[in-house]
């Protein structure tokens, strides 16, 4: 495998700033979205070592483009950061199977049938990492968070069930688990979001445990923390902590 990191969702935010950080590191990259304006305008800034591969996480023809032109010739990326990501806030006066599905058809979905198609070339190699970008949204059911929570919760139990069944083998998975980073997707949220943090932070925690190869990377850790604790309650204190944490 070459060494190369393939960033999906990498022209906005999270994304935008792994691939900025990585570029600025010496480190091939290649970025991902739909966007092939932002993808070039990020691209840009480090010509030399971003380049730009436009897919839709949600059309299967693209990526299946894309995987080609990136592995087909067997020294394709050897991190696979898979970062698209969709948010609309959803509550019970905006109940909505539309919105839902929506929401899974990017976020998780999306992050099934790319590792479909680039599961082969690694396991034919018997090497490769895939880093998986859920969130603390993930943890529990949480208030505004009917379409996006559940979306999150999936590939938590996806990398899970991943991580179980490859153990032992050369390729590796990762979970990241952010609280409230500052970007194009939450810059919509009327409520208040503790612990809120910039995304180059953001970049720089991500990178920082793709280094160390812990399964799980959360952060801030702390927020991380109170609300992996308050899973670990019986629902009839945690539920009622997480409406008042949410103020319901
Ligand atoms: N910001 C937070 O507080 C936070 C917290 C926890 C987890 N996360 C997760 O972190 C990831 C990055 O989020 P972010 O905050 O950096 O959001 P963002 O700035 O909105 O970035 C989302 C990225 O996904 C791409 N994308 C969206 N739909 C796509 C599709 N159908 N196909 C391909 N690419 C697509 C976007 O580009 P195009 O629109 O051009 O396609 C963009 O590059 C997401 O998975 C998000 O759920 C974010």
């Amino acid at each position: 495998m070459g060494q190369k990191i393939w960033i999906i969702g990498g022209s906005t935010g999270i994304g935008r700033e792994l691939a900025l950080q990585y570029a600025a590191d010496g480190k091939d990259v290649v970025i991902s979205a739909r966007s092939e304006e932002t993808l070039a305008e990020v691209a840009g800034i480090h010509p030399d070592r971003i380049t730009a591969l436009p897919i839709d996480v949600t059309d299967v023809p693209s990526i299946s483009a894309a995987v080609e032109t990136l592995y087909g010739d067997g020294a394709g990326p050897d991190i696979v950061i898979l970062g698209a990501g969709a948010y609309q806030p959803m509550s019970v006066d905006h109940f909505s199977s539309e919105k839902a599905a929506k929401i899974m058809e990017v976020n998780y979905l999306g992050v099934v049938r790319v590792i479909e198609q680039v599961l082969p070339f690694y396991r034919k190699a018997n090497a490769g990492h895939l880093v998986v970008l859920a969130s603390v949204a993930g943890y529990q059911g949480l208030p505004l968070a009917l379409a996006y929570g559940p979306s999150k919760a999936a590939l938590i139990n996806l990398s899970e069930g991943l991580r179980a069944e490859m153990a032992g083998s050369g390729i590796s998975i990762q979970l990241v688990n952010p609280g409230f980073v500052k970007t194009p997707l939450t810059a919509g949220n009327k409520f208040p979001m503790p612990f809120l943090m910039e995304a180059d932070d953001a970049a720089r925690r991500i990178r920082k445990g793709i280094e160390g190869k812990s399964f799980e990377i959360a952060f801030p850790r702390r927020f991380a923390f109170i609300l992996k604790f308050i899973r670990m309650l019986p629902y009839a204190l945690s539920i009622p902590l997480i409406r008042k944490g949410t103020n319901q």
